[in-house]
């Protein structure tokens, strides 16, 4: 029987909702603050998330530390925390405990994590740090790309997980041949990574449609999935929201408010 793959929901993009209305969170008081990132975390549990990955980024655009520290004291499943590899973000995550950290690279221009971390660059300075999380009882990933020379570097740093870096794949979706060959690179990365005991999770563009294919990478473990399942709420969740607002302005204070 195929091996099931779990799921881990990235929810950093309802913080990006909340910041482009709320930018005083956590200082705004006695106000109705939305969406709130804890109560999505919970309805993704409901729903069967495996885990909760959030980012708490150098600028906090989206994620802030007191996001992380309800997640952590409330959510069922796993909390996975991407952090960048500074000794800020290394002492925050060693001081919060999440179940695991997810360590990639961070330049304040970029939109999203739009490349993997170069962990053949910084093998001395990568081992210490996840030497630290391993003693603190952290699991430790890499964001990389489907290199053979991060995945060498990642064996010997001793992380127990890469996470493979799809964004390419997921750019090339609409090209044949582009799309045919990442998709041989990263199923060449995991097997790459399997033979030398590294356990392989993706994530990065995967979406409803590039899934079907992406599930067929041989080794996963996990997929880390944000921007298309939140696309997808938001699309899914629209009806019912106009509708029950259309009541609210119908039948004014008739209608009891809602939590
Ligand atoms: N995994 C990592 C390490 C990421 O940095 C991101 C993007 O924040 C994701 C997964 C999720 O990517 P997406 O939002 O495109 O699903």
């Amino acid at each position: 029987m195929k091996k099931t793959i779990l799921l881990g929901v990235n929810i950093d993009h309802s913080a990006t909702l909340r910041q482009a209305r709320y930018r005083e969170y956590p200082r705004t008081c006695g106000q109705m603050v939305e969406p709130d990132p804890l109560a999505l975390a919970l309805a993704a549990e409901q729903a069967g998330a495996d885990g909760i990955t959030v980012h708490l980024r150098e600028d906090r655009r989206h994620i802030q530390e007191r996001d992380v520290q309800r997640l952590r004291e409330s959510i069922r499943t796993r909390l996975n925390l991407e952090t960048a590899a500074t000794p800020e973000m290394v002492d925050f995550a060693l001081k919060l405990k999440p179940d695991s950290v997810c360590i990639v690279p961070e330049r304040r221009e970029e939109v999203s994590t739009e490349g993997g971390l170069d962990a053949a660059a910084r093998i001395d300075e990568l081992r210490g740090i996840a030497a630290d999380f391993a003693a603190a009882g952290i699991v430790v990933s890499l964001f990389l790309d489907p290199e053979q020379k991060q995945i060498d570097a990642a064996e010997k740093i001793g992380a127990p997980f890469i996470e493979f870096h799809t964004g390419a794949y997921a750019n090339a979706y609409y090209d044949r041949d582009a799309r045919s060959r990442e998709l041989r690179r990263l199923c060449r990365a995991t097997e790459a990574a399997a033979n030398v005991g590294i356990a392989s999770n993706a994530g990065h563009g995967i979406s409803y449609v590039n899934v079907a294919e992406i599930v067929e990478v041989p080794h996963l473990h996990e997929l880390n999935i944000g921007h298309s399942i939140l696309c997808r709420a938001l699309m899914t969740g629209i009806e019912e929201a106009v509708r029950e607002m259309k009541a609210r302005i119908r039948n004014g204070l008739t209608v009891p408010p809602r939590p």
